[in-house]
């Protein structure tokens, strides 16, 4: 068997009519259409719609009452525990026992609802110990001013707009580690629930959905030092990589990134001087590093400092990725259960061969 391809890199696992990032020509299209036409034009919701049902009209619902076991204040790993825990407390029927109409409706649901479960974790980390009253939240025009009213009882207007924007950005991107890991679990059968709490866990890690959560800390080294050239240089000459750079498929500028640097801009982000300094200093030393491989700005270092125009604080980055993100994972789990093909690859076996007790 010589195909192996670690991290399975350019393997064609599923077919899908979803999302299209195009690596070569920068551009990302849902469902066809580019992102740049849905940014400040439709609300998140309704990209939501536009992804899960192919319909610009459809959207996700508003959250509907819902009591959560005790949150942590730790957004996350919350927001993967409460998602498992949705199974239960609603009896999520088992995919490959339910309609795709029921599924889209389950989908539906747990969404609105997680993006709830972000804001009311989100708030318990801001140290207070009351919920924000449901008629308040009702009062919210879209979801991301119902989020904002969840967490803090007001919506900013930049706030809200920040946060859409950066939801429709990362709203979809193809099979990344998150969504396979979606659409392996719903492709065993297993309810909603379960598929879109692995998603969630799977986006935790910062090779994927955190590295938001390190741009800020690594803007701010960068301005006290004072020295971007110095700090870049360093950074690559320990052996570290830099946070927000590269990316498995493009290798033009990503679009996204481009989007959330005009928003970061356009909102008067305090932070965009010193990212953009750093950005120029950080392209030019990886390309001198690195001819071969272009590795350009990915859509986490913008993200990270739209996030700041909101306030958002750098832990919460992986659940405000994944409150994006479930649109996304929703269209790919109703796709996997159109599918109905269960995930099994194969490993090569390298290890020892066979051999008596003894020497072990
Ligand atoms: N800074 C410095 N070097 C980097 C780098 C970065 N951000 N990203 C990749 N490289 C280097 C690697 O060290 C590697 O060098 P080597 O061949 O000498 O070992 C080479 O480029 C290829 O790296 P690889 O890990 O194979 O690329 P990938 O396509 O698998 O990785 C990422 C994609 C996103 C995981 C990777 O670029 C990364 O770790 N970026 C930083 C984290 C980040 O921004 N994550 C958000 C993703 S949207």
């Amino acid at each position: 068997m010589n195909d192996f391809k670690p991290g399975l890199e350019g393997v064609v696992a599923v077919e899908t009519e979803i999302g299209e990032p195009d690596r070569d020509g920068g551009v990302l299209r849902y469902r066809g259409v580019d992102i740049t036409e849905l940014v400040g034009h439709y609300p998140y919701e309704r990209v939501w719609g536009l992804l899960v049902d192919n319909d610009l009209d459809s959207e996700m619902p508003a959250p509907e009452p819902y009591e959560p076991a005790r949150l942590t204040g730790n957004a996350p790993s919350d927001l993967q525990a409460e998602t498992a825990r949705f199974s239960a407390v609603w009896k999520l029927g088992k995919l490959n026992e339910i309609s795709d109409e029921q599924a889209r409706e389950d989908l539906g649901r747990i969404s609105a609802q997680m993006m709830g479960i972000v804001a009311r974790s989100a708030r318990i980390a801001d140290g207070h110990t009351d919920e924000v009253p449901a008629s308040v939240v009702a009062q919210g025009r879209t979801a991301a001013e119902k989020f904002l009213l969840q967490w803090r009882g007001e919506a900013d207007a930049k706030a809200v707009r920040a946060i859409d924007t950066y939801w429709i950005c990362t709203a979809e991107h193809g099979l990344n580690a998150s969504t396979f890991a979606a659409r392996i679990v719903a492709s065993t059968g297993a309810d909603c629930g379960a598929a879109l709490s692995s998603a969630v866990g799977a986006l935790s890690g910062p090779l994927h959905g955190g590295a938001p959560a390190y741009v800020k800390p690594m803007l701010e080294e960068v301005a006290a030092m004072g020295d971007p050239d110095k700090w870049v240089r360093d950074t690559l000459d320990s052996g570290k990589r830099i946070m927000g750079f590269g990316h498995r498929i493009y290798r033009a500028e990503d679009p996204r990134s481009r989007i959330l640097k005009e928003t970061a801009r356009e909102l008067g982000s305090p932070q965009i001087e010193i990212a953009e300094r750093l950005e120029e200093v950080a392209l030019a030393e990886l390309e001198r590093r690195k001819p071969d491989r272009p590795l350009k700005t990915n859509v986490e270092y913008y993200s990270a400092i739209v996030l700041d125009v909101a306030q958002i604080p750098p832990p919460l980055a992986p659940a405000m990725f994944a409150c994006s993100r479930v649109a996304g994972w929703s269209a790919h789990i109703l796709e996997q259960k159109r599918t109905g093909r269960l995930f099994r690859p194969s490993a090569r076996y390298v290890g020892p061969g066979a051999r008596t007790l003894s020497p072990v």
